[in-house]
């Protein structure tokens, strides 16, 4: 092994034909080693693992790879970029930029809300905004004969949940300012232009925010938002600064990406991927984490900063260079999964690595499986006959590191 910096490989992660067959791509990838180097915009050049055991050390070995910037010589944790304007700063400082005490001390703050028994609470809400989504487009297949599942039911659904889960709906639908739509275009910036035209908007969500902070603290409620704020939580009390970071994150984080996963699972069951899918209602957790693991809706983790000079896979890596994992080739790993890339619905156990791994494993996974799940089988359960519109050709997202589709137009046949 020389210690030679790799070549980056000129791949492009973002075109409608990789969201459309990433599989090719990640065999492609793995068959180059299983760490190759790229540049990405935004991150600019960046090692990517493509099997599963480097991938899992990247997640998982704090001290060969870490998320905190300051641990490689940057002033913020974020390792954000100097031009990145000040406003951002304070709520780029989340769990998933901070390692060690600092990020156990939140973590243990909002972890008990995201448990089984908790959402076993929560589980009533879950159902019935499920069937208010699943009525609206009923509704609107049945005046216009066909109608978008991804705007009509999987972006508000998780959207919902997690509002009320905050405890930020009753203001949200109270107020002129529309919280939860500002907040949900936040999930959607690509860039920094983006960034900057977002910018006056993040302003307004941030003062909203921080009077939601000092009103729950004169008058709490049941909702994690007081739970937050409390000094009599689990763990250390968090200052203001960091109950803003956290909002910000569990609101974005918590609705995004399970969208995606409800709009994948359902293409996937309906476009033929899988013969007899109807065998398999209704969905079980195992079947919905396996429908996860094929399909990947998250792609990358955030990336990992290298602590020192080091050897990872095929690849010398430096400090301070920056490392990811690329979640769903490591999901698509012949040498740890049995035919891959065959979706099994009755596989098990079921391994991806859909969810990330180690201290930072992804707090809300249980409630988005669950969530998917629930909508899926109520879905199929009261409406057998709803089928792809035959000529839609989908409207994949160009966002890197998410796989994700902006419209599914769906129909119903007699
Ligand atoms: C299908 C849906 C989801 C997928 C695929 C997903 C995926 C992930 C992944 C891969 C990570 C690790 C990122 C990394 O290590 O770089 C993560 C972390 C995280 N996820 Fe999710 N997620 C989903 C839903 C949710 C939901 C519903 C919430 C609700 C709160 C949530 C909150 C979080 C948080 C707070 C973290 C950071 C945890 C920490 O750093 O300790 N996610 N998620």
């Amino acid at each position: 092994m020389t210690h030679q910096r790799q070549k980056c490989v000129a791949i492009d992660l973002q075109t409608a034909e990789f969201k459309a067959n990433p599989h090719t791509t990640w065999q492609q990838l793995q068959a180059q080693g299983s760490v190759i180097t790229t540049r990405i915009p935004l991150l600019g050049r960046v090692a990517l693992t493509t099997r599963q055991a480097e991938s899992r050390i990247v997640m998982r070995d704090t001290t060969r790879f870490t998320l905190d910037g300051r641990q490689v010589g940057h002033k913020q944790s974020a390792g954000m970029r100097w031009w990145v304007p000040g406003l951002l700063k304070p709520l780029a400082n989340n769990l998933l930029t901070l390692e060690g005490e600092e990020h156990r001390s939140l973590r243990q703050r909002v972890d008990y809300a995201f448990r089984r028994v908790r959402l076993d609470a929560l589980q009533p809400l879950i159902n019935e905004v499920a069937q208010q989504q699943i009525d609206t487009l009923a509704d609107a297949l049945s005046r216009h004969g066909q109608a978008d599942f991804v705007t009509l039911v999987a972006r508000p659904m998780p959207q919902q949940v997690i509002s009320s889960l905050l405890g930020l709906s009753e203001k949200s639908h109270r107020d002129d300012h529309d919280l939860n739509r500002s907040l949900s275009r936040l999930g959607s910036i690509r860039g920094a232009t983006d960034l900057f035209r977002a910018l006056p908007g993040i302003r307004t969500i941030t003062k909203q925010l921080e009077h939601e902070i000092q009103h729950r603290k004169q008058n709490p409620q049941s909702d994690l938002l007081s739970e937050l704020v409390s000094p009599d939580g689990d763990g250390r009390p968090l200052s203001d600064d960091e109950i803003l970071a956290m909002v910000f994150l569990l609101y974005v984080a918590g609705h995004e990406t399970t969208t995606h996963l409800m709009s994948l699972s359902l293409w996937t069951l309906l476009n033929g991927t899988v013969a007899g899918a109807s065998d398999f209602l209704p969905l079980t957790e195992k079947a919905v984490n396996e429908l996860l693991r094929f399909t990947s809706p998250v792609q990358m983790t955030k990336p990992r900063f290298s602590l020192y000079d080091q050897q990872l896979g095929n690849v010398w890596i430096k400090r301070g260079e920056t490392v990811a994992a690329l979640i769903g080739a490591a999901n698509h790993d012949d040498t740890w999964i049995n035919n891959p890339s065959v979706l099994d619905l009755a596989r098990s156990p079921v391994k991806h690595l859909g969810f990330g791994g180690g201290a930072h494993v992804c707090l809300g996974m249980h409630l988005a499986i669950r969530e998917t799940a629930t909508l899926l089988n109520m879905l199929f359960a009261q409406h057998p006959n709803i089928a792809l519109r035959p000529t839609s050709t989908t409207a994949w997202n160009q966002r890197v590191g998410l796989r994700a589709m902006d419209s599914l137009m769906l129909v119903k046949i007699p």
